[in-house]
């Protein structure tokens, strides 16, 4: 019998076009994202499932499904799959490491220059009417805080935070960092958290979520940054305390923050971050380039084409399934 795969959303690239030719393939078309209820319905008869960051797949839902064989997610991170759940029962999760590395980056440094000379404050003004309204311009209008010679601090040292390190070190930051496990990268030393906390003009976050980093920028933390600061943040929301975060940036203990990743997506509208004019929100769109989408779908379609072959896939976050 014809294997059964579901993509959850039509995909970019090239690589997905071959599937069809593999096995029998359902897309949901929408409107907007496939519902968890829609989810469970869907993939009850299927061998394979290419997923995004948006579709949950948590043990109740593992467990529901005795004849899934693989999960392909298109991204990076895995923290929206139980991954442990696939593991027990041997199945391959693949995910897109490597391709978007240069293209959050680059999301990191926007909201980094943004976030620092108001740039998101700055266009509301000028759009709503305020400058011509106010007739104004003044030595201290506008006024942010300056990036070269400034300490950029890195919260995890993987290849994104690498790929910033190199940018910062362009604009003339000094870069220090903290990593889970020591290692040497050029240009940037390597300190305790505590003391890039207490050192970091800007601070950025470049962590997976997992139990040991849900939470990590919590209160404590949080108030050990260095006055003044910025935050940026494009890894996972669940890494940081947005209440916390909310409160030193209203009450002036932190200068702004650039904000791409929420503990809830898409975000509720009372999130109190959203209410501050000094932070700058995007809605987690780090790897966000028509090429870069395009490639990290080609990698997805190509993990679960393996699959469907019974081979290794090329990208895969839990390769101890082929050890047994
Ligand atoms: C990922 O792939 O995990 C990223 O968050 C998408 O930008």
């Amino acid at each position: 019998m014809e294997k059964k795969v579901f993509v959850t959303h039509e995909l970019p690239g090239e690589v997905i076009h071959q599937l069809s030719g593999l096995c029998d393939v359902n897309v949901w078309l929408g409107p907007g994202l496939l519902p968890a209820s829609g989810l469970r319905e869907e993939l009850s008869d299927c061998d394979g499932v290419v997923c995004l960051l948006t579709d949950r797949i948590d043990r109740e839902l593992v467990e529901a499904l005795p004849g899934l064989r693989f999960v392909s997610s298109m991204s990076v991170g895995v923290d929206h799959i139980d991954v442990q759940a696939l593991t027990a029962r041997g199945i391959p999760l693949g995910h897109t490491p490597g391709v978007l590395v240069e293209t959050t980056a680059d999301t990191v440094f926007a909201l980094l220059l943004a976030a620092a000379r108001r740039v998101s404050e700055a266009d509301r003004f000028v759009r709503q009417g305020e400058w011509r309204r106010e007739n104004r311009w003044s030595p201290d209008f506008f006024t942010g805080k300056d990036v070269g010679g400034a300490t950029l601090g890195l919260v995890g040292l993987g290849e994104i935070g690498q790929a910033v390190a190199r940018r910062a070190q362009a604009f003339g930051m000094r870069v220090i960092a903290w990593n889970r496990t020591p290692k040497a990268v050029p240009g940037v030393r390597l300190q305790s958290l505590e003391s890039v906390l207490a050192e970091s003009d800007f601070l950025s976050v470049h962590l997976a979520l997992a139990p040991e980093t849900q939470g990590l920028l919590n209160t404590s933390r949080i108030a050990a940054m260095k006055p003044g600061a910025v935050l940026i943040n494009t890894a996972r929301g669940g890494i940081v305390d947005e209440q916390a975060l909310a409160e030193a940036l209203s009450s002036g203990r932190l200068y702004a923050a650039g904000i791409d990743v929420f503990a809830e997506e898409p975000v509720p509208v009372d999130n109190p971050l959203l209410s501050l004019p000094n932070v700058v929100l995007t809605p987690h769109i780090g790897s966000a380039t028509a090429r870069t989408r395009a490639r990290m779908a080609d990698i997805a379609a190509a993990n679960a084409i393996a699959a469907l072959r019974g081979e290794p896939m090329p990208h895969c976050a839990n390769p101890e399934v082929y050890a047994r």
